[in-house]
């Protein structure tokens, strides 16, 4: 049995899609567990840059790809990848699983009107749809995939739905659809027709994969902080972006998930609304968002960014129980004279070293900060590191790292210090 997750340790973005594609190059199969295409991972080959949503990142390396029962899957969206893919000469390989609940067009239009009702209260979603389709799961009305492949059973279900969400969301959002139910009957039940070869018992197979000892890697969306109920609530994703989601959302038992890998951004960024105790503003703000291209790959939205937060990771590192760590995207702190990490927080008079449970406390912390001399890392120098590893890292550079696998106390397997697939260091 041999298996790999790879968990966000923030707020989504950490740069997950890179890991995984190295990861992937072993791995014989490669899972999604949790969340949609709210999810963006970018993966750079050659040169080459491919976004992905829905599909694991692994599909691009040409592995066995599986989609778990606790994705919310969007079919447009998923045929929209997998043309693009093909259209690269990519052909997929691609299992779903038939408990997939399924995004529908009323599900994206739900997302934007309570986001628009909420007015400056806003979570500041996706508007992929997340939170209705999975609201529609927890409430059991939610069409699955089983259901789309299946004319006569997506028909009763939308029979049902379809009118039931026009009301609503006239009657209580005032949001009218531009499309007809028949409209999206044809459209998904031929969606439904197309993908019908896809669909597996992923349990079963993904499990049938770890007996065997085949190489599973599973790709957490998201970052531990959006967790439905770990996170900063409400601004959160509707999913577990945590280890432990990948036994539900794939349904395999705990003592087969093995090696878990949290992803850590060498500093901390945030898309959408939500507390932030380490956030930045202004000019060191835009210099460190510019600097790293802190930019959402699903909705273009610029990221807030702030400095490393060490509260918050105990509290990732406690969610996931990390036998590892992977710092990521280190060379965009390059030329920086002073680097800060929050090793405690303030409040109300008391040092605490856990993130606080509620957003009216984490509202109120002040981080208290370690200093640290920046460090270079330009071209030349990345060349010295591909040659020659971790020990060619800048002697400040190490520091900052070894602070963190100190405070943390998980060791740091991996450093990533730029986007190409070559810029990696392992131990
Ligand atoms: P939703 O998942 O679209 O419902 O959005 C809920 C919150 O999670 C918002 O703050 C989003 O910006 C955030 N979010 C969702 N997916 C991602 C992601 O993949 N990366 C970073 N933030 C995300
Ligand atoms: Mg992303």
């Amino acid at each position: 049995m041999n298996s790999t997750l790879v968990i966000g340790s923030q707020f989504g973005d950490e740069g997950k899609g890179k890991i995984v594609d190295y990861l992937a190059e072993k791995a014989d199969c490669v899972v999604r567990y949790q969340g949609g295409n709210n999810a963006g991972h970018t993966v750079v080959v050659n040169g080459k840059i491919f976004k992905l949503h829905l599909l694991p990142s692994g599909t691009i390396r040409k592995k066995n790809s599986f989609i778990g029962a606790g994705v919310a899957l969007d079919p447009r969206v998923l045929k929209q990848e997998i043309a693009s893919l093909e259209k690269e000469g990519i052909k997929v390989n691609l299992h779903i699983d038939p408990r997939c609940h399924i995004v529908l067009p009323y599900h994206n239009i739900i997302d934007i009107g309570k986001e628009e009702a909420l007015k400056e209260k806003n979570i500041g979603t996706t508007r992929r749809g997340m939170g209705p389709c999975y609201s529609d799961r927890a409430s059991r009305i939610g069409i699955r995939f089983d259901d789309l492949v299946a004319e006569k059973r997506f028909k009763e279900k939308l029979d049902w739905n379809f009118p039931y969400y026009v009301d609503l969301c006239k009657k209580v959002l005032g949001k009218t659809f531009d499309f007809t139910q028949e409209e999206v009957f044809q459209e998904y039940v031929s969606l439904g027709k197309e993908f019908k070869k896809y669909l597996t018992d992923v349990s079963i197979a993904v499990n049938n994969c770890l007996d065997k000892g085949k190489n599973v890697l599973f790709e957490g969306a998201q970052g531990t902080l959006l967790d439905n109920d770990f996170g900063t609530y409400p601004f959160v994703t509707s999913s577990h972006p945590t280890s432990g989601a990948a036994t539900t959302g794939v349904g395999v038992a705990p003592q087969k998930l093995k090696t878990v890998i949290g992803i850590v951004k060498a500093y901390t960024t945030r898309v959408g609304a939500g507390p932030f105790p380490t956030e930045l503003k202004g000019e060191e703000a835009n210099t460190l968002r510019n600097a790293g291209n802190e930019f959402g790959t699903t909705t273009g939205r610029p990221r807030r960014v702030g400095w490393l937060d060490l509260p918050l990771l105990r509290l990732s590192n406690r969610l996931n129980g990390f036998t590892e760590l992977t710092i990521t995207k280190l060379d965009v702190l390059s030329g920086m004279k002073k680097l800060f990490i929050a090793d405690s927080y303030t409040l109300e008079g008391n040092k605490v070293f856990e993130f606080p449970y509620a957003n009216h406390l984490v509202e109120k912390v002040t981080p208290n900060y370690v200093e640290f001399e920046g460090f270079t890392l330009e071209e030349k120098n990345k060349e010295n590191l591909r040659e020659k590893g971790f020990s060619a890292l800048p002697y400040t550079a190490k520091k900052y790292l070894s602070f963190i696998e100190n405070k943390i106390n998980v060791p740091i397997k991996m450093v990533s210090f730029g986007a190409e697939r070559n810029d990696l260091l392992k131990k």
